[in-house]
């Protein structure tokens, strides 16, 4: 088994993928509070509050690091601008997932943060395949996963998605290292 460091900090050109603090939970719940953020994810809880940011960012810092790994993604003078993060499911697979905050999308992190988090996983955690799926309403999405290496395998699931209360079209994809 390979084991990796307690906070692992993950550097790129322009951002700081790093384990999420407690000083970041303020800007975490302003963004998430966005529906157009939530809305594209299964998981996030809708509406977003304070205790939610304050929950998650907690939970970030008790991961078992050896099936869990979430980032926050920093930007410089900035702070946190969105979370990057890869979990073990159910079935043993590594699943990534991410946001970024509105005020700053199309400008290349969201592309920037999935390739180092991926770099990471294959160097340091030592994993060979990784899953992801996005909803068939989110191309955006779909372009950063592209970018980064992951092939559509063709099959769409139906997946749960908290802000939208209703299940939604999910095209899944696949990255081997
Ligand atoms: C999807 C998201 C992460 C993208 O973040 P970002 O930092 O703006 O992404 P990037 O700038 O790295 O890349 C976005 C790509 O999508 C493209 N894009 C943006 N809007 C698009 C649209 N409506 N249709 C098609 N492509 C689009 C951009 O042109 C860019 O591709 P390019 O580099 O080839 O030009 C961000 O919009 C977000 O957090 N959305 C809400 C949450 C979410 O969708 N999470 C992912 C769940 S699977």
């Amino acid at each position: 088994m390979c084991v990796i460091e307690e906070r692992p900090v993950i550097e790129t050109q322009r951002l700081t993928l790093r384990v999420p603090a407690e000083a970041d939970a303020e800007r975490v719940a302003a963004f998430c509070a966005d529906h157009d953020v939530a809305r594209m994810t299964t998981r996030m809880p809708w509406p977003y509050s304070r205790a939610h940011a304050q929950d998650f960012v907690a939970r970030c810092g008790t991961q078992d690091r050896s099936r869990d790994n979430t980032f926050a993604i920093e930007l410089a003078d900035e702070g946190l601008v969105g979370t990057i993060g890869m979990f073990t499911t159910a079935e043993g697979q590594i699943e990534l997932g991410y946001w970024i905050g509105r005020p700053y999308w199309g400008r290349g992190y969201a592309s920037e943060a999935t390739r180092a988090a991926l770099d990471w996983a294959r160097s340091a955690w030592r994993k060979r395949y990784v899953v992801a799926g996005h909803f068939a309403d989110n191309d955006a999405s779909g372009r950063v996963l592209v970018k980064a290496g992951f092939l559509y395998t063709g099959v769409v699931e139906h997946k749960p998605s908290i802000a939208r209360g209703e299940p939604a079209a999910t095209r899944m994809m696949v990255w081997l290292a």
